[in-house]
């Protein structure tokens, strides 16, 4: 199967056009909250453009000894989160929604904290059957691009960076 190769600009451009619908949507955020590490990128070149401060959260599938387990749990959180964030309009931001399952454990989460609001942007969003639900109380999803169930190859994962570029200018 097909992977879908980005660039650092695709990613750029994709995220501004994000941001013009956020703005679009009349959601007013007051904080960021990135989801690591894929949505560490993204959350930062969203700022460009929607100037509010980046809280970051970490989600891990594994243990301590590194294996493997059923559902995510935190690794870092946002320190005092709850004075940060309670009634806060929050724009929470990650890389893909793949299976939602992250997504939804971080918004179930995050509403333990009371936030005014919770709205979600994703770079791409993939079109499959999700194991995850984004819960009723979100305000606002958007995903800057719809994307098929392929693999998709950041730019930020490349240890080649000038081939990565090349596959992505090939794909087009
Ligand atoms: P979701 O709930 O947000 O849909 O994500 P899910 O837990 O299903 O994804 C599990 C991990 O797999 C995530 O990494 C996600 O970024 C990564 N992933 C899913 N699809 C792709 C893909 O097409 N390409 C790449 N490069 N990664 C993908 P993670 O555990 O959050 O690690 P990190 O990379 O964010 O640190
Ligand atoms: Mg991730």
């Amino acid at each position: 199967m097909e992977k879908y190769w980005f660039t650092y600009e695709d990613i750029h451009s994709t995220i501004r056009d994000l941001a013009e619908r956020i703005r679009q949507s009349g959601y007013d955020a007051d904080a960021i909250v990135a989801i690591g590490s894929g949505g560490f990128i993204p959350a930062r070149i969203l700022r460009t453009y929607i100037k509010k401060p980046i809280f970051a959260v970490g989600i891990a599938y594994y243990d301590d000894e590194n294996k493997p387990t059923d559902t995510p749990h935190k690794v870092q959180w946002v320190d005092e989160v709850e004075r940060k964030l309670t009634g806060k309009r929050i724009l929470l931001v990650d890389e893909v929604d793949d299976s939602r399952t992250t997504l939804e454990y971080c918004i179930r989460e995050l509403l333990t904290h009371k936030p005014a609001s919770v709205a979600v942007a994703v770079l791409h969003n993939k079109d499959k059957e999700k194991r995850g639900v984004i819960p009723p109380e979100v305000k606002l999803y958007l995903a800057g691009r719809e994307l098929e169930d392929r693999w998709i190859c950041y730019p930020w994962d490349a240890l080649d960076i000038e081939e990565q570029n090349r596959q992505a200018h090939a794909a087009r």
